[in-house]
């Protein structure tokens, strides 16, 4: 029997296959005048091995992690190769991975409107809605333009408010020398001036000695902690997180960190009411609350929960992490301790100044130091959205631009990047703050980004850093470090990237111990 079809069928699907042809042609060629007219070279760098779904390179990664040394692991895939920029791939998802500045700020800057977020939205967005620190486009435009204020003012950092949460800190040190975590307690310290400064209530985690777990404070940092682990999980999954356990858990962790936080937005947009009528009045020397400013410009409740909780989201691991990371490597070394305590020694005792904090040389280079040899965002990506290009890694001296097709995500890693020993010498392993006596890095220094989306809180994190390590030098005489490990730094590469073993130290008043 003949198979008959019939000609209509024919003509159309002839059609079909002609226009898709068509299609590839047209990309094909407009992509070839592309690269031309940029002068793009081919790749000669590519990781992977299995070049189709990236198996070997997700096996390596899962192992790396495994050893806490996703971020070494990371840096060897640049040593291994010999370059500064490569190829890869993520299952379904094609990648380029770079450490040379001037490819991080043609992302980053120059051909900034070229890239979105990409795939971290779908990960943060039960938490973050579409937040500052989650959206793209408008929407982040918008949102930059409502916060940007809030922070432009010098001293948005509150001195008093950082020595009271300062002083309950304090409680939890044992003054004899005894070893204790203090990692656990920056984390603590910075949850509590974050929440008080944002929502104009602190958690007060720092106040319990003991055990609180019933309270409304208690629950919510442990619900935003673990919405916190659920993200990273959604993310470290990719395309398989629908297979992630613990999903229906991080959901409810996201609502009781919504519901916290819409106490408080209550409570300002009544107090804006109040205002508009006459009923409450500011005065001059008010102390500074995030949530006061904002709601004088909105009180469109979602916005601002999501808002108070992406600003909350961005700056509290972060600043615990470089305490720790930094105090980590102080009590590891000799004579950084005593330095410090020469350098505040001019207060007596007292509290400082914010001018007087800005003036401190030498805890500046220790931050500067600890932000370089551990940046707390190790890595970042962008997404391509449209065919664009980047200024080096093209041709097998990676000197000629090379074509990013749009649907390619691009990965940096400012961890690789500061332990260049052709940026930083031979020595950029260690932990050496005198180097920054002459340092004066560009892009190839970014521990708070740069760009449009560059960091809104830097000066904040600084403030509050150097306040907490000041008033500790003021304090103790010394700092012994009491570290399981001997004293080698372990990476702890959550969201933030902190001591995988704590920061296990003594602090000794006085001269007798
Ligand atoms: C040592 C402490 C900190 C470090 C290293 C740090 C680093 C960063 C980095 C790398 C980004 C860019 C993320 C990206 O675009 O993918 C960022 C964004 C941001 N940071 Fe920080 N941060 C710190 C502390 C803070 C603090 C204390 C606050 C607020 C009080 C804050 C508020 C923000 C906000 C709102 C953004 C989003 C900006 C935007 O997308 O337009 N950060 N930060
Ligand atoms: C801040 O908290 C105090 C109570 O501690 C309250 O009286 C005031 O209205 C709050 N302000 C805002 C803007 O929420
Ligand atoms: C710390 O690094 C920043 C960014 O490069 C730089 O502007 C600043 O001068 C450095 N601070 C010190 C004290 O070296």
């Amino acid at each position: 029997m003949a198979l008959t079809i019939s000609p209509t069928v024919l003509l159309v699907s002839g059609a079909v296959v002609l226009y898709a042809l068509y299609t590839r042609i047209a990309l094909y060629l407009r992509r070839r005048a592309f690269k031309k007219q940029h002068g793009c070279q081919p790749s000669y760098y590519r990781y992977n091995k299995d070049p189709f779904l990236g198996w070997d390179v997700l096996q390596e990664s899962i192992t790396n992690a495994a050893d806490h040394k996703l971020l070494a692991g990371m840096q060897a895939r640049f040593l291994k190769l010999n370059t500064k920029t490569f190829h890869s791939r993520q299952v379904n998802v094609p990648l380029i991975t770079t450490c040379e500045p001037e490819n991080v700020k043609t992302v980053l800057s120059i051909k900034f409107k070229d890239y979105s977020l990409g795939n971290r939205k779908a990960a943060f967005s039960p938490l973050l809605g579409d937040g500052i620190f989650n959206s793209d486009g408008e929407k982040w435009s918008n949102s930059r333009h409502l916060l940007r204020p809030n922070f432009a003012r010098d001293q948005v950092a509150d001195l008093e408010a950082f020595e009271r949460h300062f002083k309950l800190m304090i409680k939890h040190i044992p003054s004899d020398g005894t070893t204790f975590d203090l990692q656990q307690l920056f984390f603590r310290f910075t949850l509590d001036s974050a929440t008080e400064f944002l929502f104009n209530h602190s958690t007060n985690s720092l106040r319990v000695l003991g055990d609180d777990s019933g309270s409304a404070e208690a629950a919510f940092a442990k619900a935003f902690s673990s919405s916190m682990d659920d993200i990273l999980q959604h993310f470290r999954a990719g395309p398989l997180h629908f297979f992630r356990r613990g999903k229906k858990e991080g959901l409810e962790a996201v609502r009781v960190c919504h519901e916290y936080v819409e106490r408080f937005v209550d409570e300002a947009i009544a107090w804006r009411r109040e205002r508009d009528v006459g009923n409450v009045e500011e005065k001059e020397g008010d102390r500074y609350i995030f949530i006061r400013e904002l709601v004088k410009q909105t009180t469109d409740r979602t916005a601002l929960r999501n808002e108070l909780i992406n600003v909350l989201l961005a700056g509290r691991d972060t600043t615990a992490s470089l305490l720790s990371n930094m105090f980590f490597e102080i009590a590891t070394k000799s004579g950084i301790w005593e330095r410090l305590k020469e350098e505040v020694k001019f207060l007596e005792g007292r509290p400082p100044s914010y001018e007087e904090l800005r003036n401190m040389k030498y805890i500046k280079w220790c931050l500067n130091e600890s932000l370089r040899l551990h940046p707390v965002v190790p890595g970042n990506t962008r997404l391509a959205i449209r065919d664009t290009v980047l200024p080096l890694g093209g041709g097998p001296d990676q000197k000629a631009p090379l074509f990013v097709p749009a649907g390619t995500t691009v990965g940096y890693s400012p961890y690789t990047m500061h332990r260049r020993t052709d940026l930083y010498g031979p020595d950029a392993h260690l932990f050496r703050p005198e180097r920054w006596d002459t340092l004066r890095p560009s892009w190839e220094y970014l521990p708070f980004n740069g760009g449009p989306r560059i960091c809104l809180g830097q000066q904040y994190a600084l403030t509050e850093a150097s306040f907490v390590t000041v008033r500790l030098a003021q304090m103790f005489d010394r700092l012994e470090s009491r570290d399981t490990n001997g004293g080698v730094w372990v990476e702890g590469l959550g969201l933030t990237l902190c001591s995988g073993n704590g920061v296990l130290v003594g602090l000794v008043k006085g001269e007798k111990a």
